[in-house]
C-alpha cells in the first residue's frame, strides 16, 4: 500500500500532486485501507446513522446546456414540467408525514420562478415545517438573490463546481458559463451563512487523476459542509450519450478520501451510485457517507427529471420506500435517522 494513504490519514491532506499520484496508484489493498479509515472517521463524528432527506425536483426547466446533463436547453426531446407552490408544499406534507426534517428543492435554471417567486415558497415552507431544513439546489444567482432565499428561511445549498480545473470546466459546459462565476457562487453562498455542498461526477468526459487532484485540493481550501460525489452516467440525448459511466470503485475511493480530508462533512451515497450498482448506496455508506436523499418529487414527473440514463426513482429511492433503505442499511449495521441532521462542525 501507498504511504500516502497513511499521510492522508496522518495530516488530513496531501499536495496536488500527491492525490494525484494517491488515484494513479490506487489499488484493492490501499482502497480497504482508507475505507476502513473513513468509516471510523464517520463512526466518531456521527456515530452509525444516516441522516435521509427528501428531494423533490419541482421543475426540470433550464436555460443551461452542460454537455452531460439530461435537461440541458438544447435538449429538445425533454418533457418539460413545474410544479406549482401549492404542489410542493403538498410533496412537503407528504415527506413530513414520512418523517422528513429535510427537504431538498431541485431544479433546473428555471426564470419562471423570480427570485421572489421562490423565496415565497420557501418562506411558506418554513412557516408550515419550522423544525425542518430547507436545502435549495437551483444553481447559479448573483448574491442578492442567495441573500433573499436566506432572509426567507433556506439552510443550506448544493451547487456542485463539477470541476476545479477551468479548461476542464470548459469542455462540461458552454461558453456562457465558466469555473470562476460557480465558485464566486459558492463563496456567496458560504458569507450568506448557508450551509454549502459542492461536488463532482466521477468519470465525466476528459477527467483526469491530475483534475480530481485539484478537485480535492479546493475542497480541502473551501470546506463545504456537504460534498455530493457520483458517478457520471450517460444520458442517450446529450452530447455526451457514448461517453461511458465512471468507475464505482473510483467514487467510493474519493468518497473516503473527502471523509478523512473533512471529517465532518455531510457526503450522500448517491442516487447516481445506487443506478450503476444494485447496493451502490450500501458500498458508499461503508466507504464513509452518511446521507441519503430519497425521491419525493410526485411519481408522474419522477421520469421526466431525467439527468442521466436509468436514474432510480423507484424501491428504496422513493420517499415512500423508507422501510426498504432502513432494512438495506440495517443490513450493513446502519439506521436511518429522522434528525434534521444539520453539519456537525
Ligand atoms: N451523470 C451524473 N450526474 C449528473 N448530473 C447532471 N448530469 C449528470 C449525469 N449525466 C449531476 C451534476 C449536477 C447534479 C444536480 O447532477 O453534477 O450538479
Amino acid at each position: 500500500m501507498t504511504d500516502l494513504a497513511r499521510k492522508l490519514c496522518a495530516e488530513k491532506t496531501l499536495t496536488e500532486d500527491e492525490f494525484a499520484r494517491l488515484i494513479e496508484e490506487k489499488d484493492e489493498e490501499t482502497a480497504r485501507f482508507l475505507a476502513d479509515y473513513a468509516s471510523s472517521v464517520r463512526d466518531r463524528v456521527y456515530g452509525r446513522e444516516i441522516y435521509v432527506r427528501g428531494l423533490i425536483e419541482f421543475s426540470n426547466y433550464c436555460k443551461n446546456n452542460c454537455l452531460y446533463c439530461g435537461i440541458r436547453a438544447g435538449n429538445a426531446n425533454a418533457e418539460r414540467y413545474r410544479l406549482t407552490k401549492d404542489e410542493i408544499l403538498d410533496r412537503c406534507r407528504e415527506g413530513d408525514r414520512l418523517g422528513f426534517r429535510t427537504f431538498v428543492l431541485q431544479g433546473g435554471e428555471d426564470v419562471h420562478f423570480t427570485p421572489d417567486a421562490l423565496a415565497d415558497i420557501v418562506y411558506s415552507i418554513k412557516s408550515e415545517f419550522p423544525s425542518s431544513a430547507v436545502t435549495l439546489s437551483v444553481g447559479e444567482h448573483p448574491k442578492e438573490t442567495y441573500a433573499l432565499w436566506r432572509d426567507a428561511g433556506a439552510d443550506r445549498y448544493l451547487l456542485r463546481h463539477e470541476t476545479a480545473d477551468s479548461e476542464h470546466y470548459g469542455r462540461l459546459h458552454p461558453p456562457s458559463m465558466s469555473l470562476e462565476n460557480r465558485i464566486r457562487c459558492l463563496y456567496d453562498l458560504k458569507s450568506l451563512g448557508y450551509q454549502v455542498g459542492c461536488g463532482i461526477m466521477v468519470g465525466s468526459p476528459y477527467q483526469t487523476p491530475h483534475t480530481i487532484a485539484k478537485d480535492l485540493v479546493f475542497m480541502k481550501q473551501f470546506e463545504p459542509d456537504m460534498v455530493g460525489i457520483g458517478p457520471f452516467v450517460p444520458h442517450h440525448d446529450t452530447p455526451f450519450a457514448h461517453h461511458p459511466h465512471g468507475s464505482l470503485n473510483l467514487t467510493l475511493y474519493l468518497l473516503s478520501i473527502v471523509r478523512i480530508m473533512l471529517p465532518h462533512v455531510l457526503l450522500p451515497a448517491t442516487t447516481a451510485l445506487g443506478t450503476i450498482h444494485p447496493e451502490g448506496r450500501e458500498l458508499g455508506v461503508l466507504a464513509g457517507a452518511n446521507v441519503c436523499m430519497p425521491n419525493l418529487s410526485p411519481s408522474d414527473v419522477k421520469k421526466k427529471y431525467s439527468l442521466y440514463d436509468g436514474k432510480l426513482s423507484s424501491g428504496s429511492e422513493s420517499a415512500e420506500c423508507l422501510s426498504e433503505l432502513d432494512e438495506r442499511m440495517k443490513k450493513i449495521g446502519f439506521a436511518v435517522s429522522f434528525a434534521r441532521g444539520d453539519v456537525k462542525k
